[in-house]
């Protein structure tokens, strides 16, 4: 990695896991980041909305952001069940993550519902971390770069920098399964995230947004997929619900 890289990212999505009780969890990762890993490697949690603020209180200043794992587009009204990106910055938290796929899918999220999502967290002061990725099928038929290239055309606000922007690679297929792509195929898809960013963001920017792999990383393959060019860190699911785990995925970053 050179210099002028972003500093990696490795985010938890915790996804509909967690109670009051797993702070346990978050303090573990807090003390294994604090002797290891603080400056070299930024960390977020994601957890269930219900957690955000007691995470975002136990974590201020230590270096672990806290994010969301959705927000809505509007900053209030009678959308019952929904979450305001303004609720989450107010909650404490620094992060939300937009457009994951099983929002897209179980949810019906378009494009423009993500980008409209993005849009809040932006005008709030949140870090978007928009997903993308092809499914089984579109992979099989040779659709997945035009996939990706459509759903960051469509998914990722004007006025995105990198500051304000992660873009999370996301392969449908290898989210839960335990089932990852190639290094190759890493590669390939993030250079053409990277190169279609510059469109997007701009070509200064461009170098500057983290865009993350996600999908059944693990300790155990971390090093391999954190090592691909143009892959400025992790989202995890499953093994960012066990400290050593979400850590040992961290370390990949150790100088
Ligand atoms: P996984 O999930 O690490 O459990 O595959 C990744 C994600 O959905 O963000």
């Amino acid at each position: 990695m050179s210099v002028d890289r972003p500093r990696p990212l490795v985010a938890g999505n915790w996804k509909m896991n967690g109670l009051k009780a797993s702070a346990e969890v978050l303090d573990q990762i807090k003390a294994g980041y604090d002797d290891a890993l603080k400056g070299r490697v930024d960390l977020a949690i994601c957890p269930p909305a219900t957690l955000v603020a007691a995470f975002a209180e136990k974590t201020a200043g230590s270096g672990i952001g806290i994010g969301g794992q959705d927000c809505h587009a509007k900053e209030s009204g009678a959308y019952t069940g929904n979450i305001a990106a303004k609720m989450l910055k107010d909650g404490g938290a620094a992060y939300v993550i937009v457009g994951h796929s099983e929002r897209r899918q179980y949810e019906r999220e378009t494009d423009a519902d993500v980008r409209a999502k993005a849009e809040a967290a932006h005008r709030t002061g949140l870090i978007a971390i928009v997903c993308v990725g092809e499914t089984k099928d579109e992979r099989e038929a040779g659709r997945t770069l035009d996939v990706v290239r459509g759903q960051l055309k469509g998914s990722v606000p004007e006025g995105s920098n990198g500051g304000n922007l992660v873009v999370a690679y996301e392969p449908v297929w290898a989210i839960g399964t335990g089932l990852t792509p190639t290094a190759a195929d890493v590669a390939e898809v993030h250079k053409v995230i990277r190169e279609n960013l510059a469109g997007i963001v701009g070509p200064a920017e461009q170098a500057k947004v983290r865009i993350l792999y996600g999908g059944s990383v693990k300790p155990s393959n971390a090093a391999e997929l954190m090592g691909v060019a143009d892959v400025d860190g992790a989202l995890v699911g499953g093994a960012s619900l066990v400290a050593s785990d979400f850590l040992g995925i961290a370390s990949a970053y150790r100088a």
